[in-house]
């Protein structure tokens, strides 16, 4: 399968983050053909095209704008997810830096749609460089009358504001997002109300990742049945694909859904160093790892879902036979634990446990009966936790076991003064947390 460079086509000219270098290549050409329909048209464009959100969950866009209750006298709002921040995913920091005004131009026209008159672009607070692109688009965009009062001379008005997060994974997680944008402590919030119903400032919000609102010009500019000719039925369209880890070029390669991890690892050179592939996960930290059996499967949501994994953020991590396993899902815990919010106790306690169990497999004493144990404490944490971070927390091990049991049995020592008691420890450690 070939590549279908769109929202990167443009991406080695150098001022293609400028406005200018933006509209040489036909930029903002479909906001002025938006705001000449009726925004339901828009969102019916949208639903057509069957484009899923880009953020992890897949959920389809149109869709959820079509949840936005019209007519209700309320303010609408629209926030843009920046605040990538999992493990292993890396597609809309480089989307913002190289093609800052496709988000731009894709927010007013969402906003439009929508019926909102402000807009919000949450960023991670650890990538300045990523904030100041966005926040010079937007200024641009304001000074050439994409952005203020009456646009294009029409009576749809929008103000966008860029806003930096302090640099918390939870704070990706949308109520959350909203909670932080509020001013408040970022934790999930319980949902129903669902944030088209109930959002920002209790108003109905659409929260949408940013490759997914960077699709919208061109989905608006080319039509739905155009990107309906890439992909699935269930996966339609491109996917701004950024493979990391140990291969030969590591980078962003935007390709039809469908294509298969093969095709991906041959576009970035195969594995570095002629060394052997020993697992790889297809979408971020949080979703199960996979094998090499598994590099012709479609990268589709629905054959990722058929092989016990996700699709996620699409941004697959390639491991070798260097590397250990134990050690890698120790890693990942250590995060879920440190980024845990706390609110609720499967997660909160539940990654505590987890890691410390974990950490002495790494240190090659761990426990035999614990091989399994970690298994019971996932369960527990899986489905039982406020949000979909503590299910997250609890993916990487059960994967991991299902295909190297030996390698953690091999960090075994079952000496029974170093039995690992949860209990004992977590009392013992209560203090110093
Ligand atoms: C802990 C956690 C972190 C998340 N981080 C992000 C993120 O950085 N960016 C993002 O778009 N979605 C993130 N999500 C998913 C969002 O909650 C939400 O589903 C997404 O922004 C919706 O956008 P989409 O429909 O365009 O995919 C995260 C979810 C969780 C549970
Ligand atoms: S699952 Fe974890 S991150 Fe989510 S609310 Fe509970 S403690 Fe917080």
């Amino acid at each position: 399968m070939t590549l279908t460079p769109v929202i990167t086509e443009h991406w080695d000219s150098p001022d293609l983050y400028t406005i200018d270098g933006y509209r040489r290549f036909g930029g903002y050409g479909a906001l002025a053909s938006a705001l000449k329909q009726d925004p339901d048209a828009i969102i019916q464009t949208v639903k057509d095209s069957g484009l899923r959100g880009r953020g992890g969950a897949g959920f389809p866009t149109g869709m959820k704008w079509g949840f936005v209750p019209q007519n209700d006298g309320k303010p609408h709002y629209l926030v843009v997810n920046a605040d990538e921040s999992e493990p292993g995913a890396c597609k809309d920091i480089p989307i913002m830096m190289a093609n800052p005004h496709a988000l731009v131009e894709g927010v007013i026209i969402a906003s439009y749609a929508i019926r909102a008159s402000h807009a919000f672009i949450y960023i991670r607070g650890e990538v300045p460089n990523a904030l100041r692109k966005v926040a010079n688009a937007v200024e641009q965009a304001r000074a050439a009358g994409f952005i203020g009062s009456n646009i294009l001379g029409t009576d749809f008005s929008l103000d966008i504001v860029v806003h930096s997060g302090a640099g918390a994974y939870i704070c990706g997680e949308e109520t959350a997002l909203l909670d932080s944008l509020e001013g408040y402590r970022g934790q999930p919030r319980l949902k129903p109300p669902f944030p088209a119903v109930a959002g920002l400032y209790a108003s109905p919000t659409v929260i949408n990742n940013v490759e997914t609102i960077a699709n919208i010009p061109y989905i608006i500019e080319r039509g739905a049945a155009w990107l309906r000719q890439f992909g699935t039925e269930k996966s339609p369209g491109f996917k701004v694909f950024a493979v990391s880890g140990h291969v030969n070029r590591p980078g962003i390669y935007e390709a039809p859904l469908g294509i298969t991890m093969r095709e991906l690892l041959d576009y970035a050179g195969g594995m570095r160093d002629g060394r052997k592939l020993k697992f790889w996960i297809p979408g971020g930290s949080s979703v199960p790892m996979l094998i090499e059996e598994h590099l012709d499967l479609p990268l589709t949501y629905e054959d990722m879902a058929g092989a016990g994994t996700m699709l996620g953020t699409g941004t697959p991590m390639m491991f070798d036979e260097t590397v250990s396993v134990v050690k890698a899902v120790t890693r990942w815990l250590e995060f879920y634990k440190h980024e845990s919010c706390g609110k609720c106790t499967p997660c909160r306690e539940g990654t505590y446990w987890i890691t410390g169990m974990l950490e002495r497999f790494e240190h090659g004493h761990g426990q035999e009966a614990d091989v399994d144990k970690i298994v019971h404490v996932c369960t527990q944490i899986a489905g039982r936790s406020f949000c979909a971070l503590g299910d997250a927390a609890a993916t990487p091990y059960p994967a991991a076991l299902k295909y190297f049991r030996d390698e953690f049995l091999a960090a075994t020592h079952t000496s029974a003064d170093e039995q690992f008691d949860p209990v004992a420890s977590y009392l013992f450690a209560g203090a110093a947390r």
